[in-house]
Formats: C-alpha cells, structure tokens, sequence
C-alpha cells in the first residue's frame, strides 16, 4: 500500500527548506530516503546504492540530474531511477508533488 507523506507547510516553506545541489536526508516513518530539487521539481529516490549498499548521501550530482556513487561511480538517473553506467538493478525512486500545502512523498513500505 502506498503511503504518502507531506513535508512542509506551503510551497514557500518548502522552496526555503530544501535548497538545490545538495541530497537532503528525510525520515520517513522508519525509512530514510535521499532528495533533491531540481528547480521547483523534487527528485526523492532510495538511499543506498543497488550496486553493494553504499550511501548515495556522499555521490555526486551531475548537471543533468544524475547521481554518481562514490563507491564504484556507478551512475543513475534521478528522475527515472535507470542505471546510466555499470550494471546492476535501477534505483527505486518516489512520486513527488510541491503543492501549496506542502511536499507530497509518495513511497511503497517495505
Ligand atoms: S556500491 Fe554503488 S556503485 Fe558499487
């Protein structure tokens, strides 16, 4: 069952709070998942690399919205979770909606 969470309270709040070129970190329930904003578009994918586990909290964005991992430098697409280079599983990624209530995160529990 899909779960969806709201962060903030209004689109302003929002666009303050998260700033651009940076992964945030975000608690949801018990999981953590990773985020980026791309303008006033949010990209929210899982943590850990599919590749061996390691965290994407230390890749590296590219300009075209891409992550690299810093253990293989494997490299994922954030808006879509496909594999761009190296070969494992894609990166599961999550809907996100800026409405002027605040940020909706859509993820499937595990
Ligand atoms: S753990 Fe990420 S590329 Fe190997």
């Amino acid at each position: 069952m899909v779960k969806t969470f709201i962060l903030g309270e209004s689109k302003q709040q929002v666009l303050e709070m998260l700033s651009e070129k940076s992964i945030h970190k975000i608690h949801l329930d018990q999981k953590v998942i990773a985020l980026v904003r791309s303008n006033e578009t949010f990209l929210a994918f899982q943590s850990e690399c599919p590749h061996r586990g390691a965290s994407l909290f230390q890749g590296r964005l590219t300009e075209t919205n891409e992550i690299v991992c810093p253990m293989h430098e494997y490299r994922f697409d954030l808006k879509t979770g496909k594999l761009k280079v190296g070969s494992c599983g894609d990166l599961e990624t999550y809907p996100t909606e800026l409405t002027e209530n605040g940020l909706k995160i859509s993820i499937f529990p595990t």
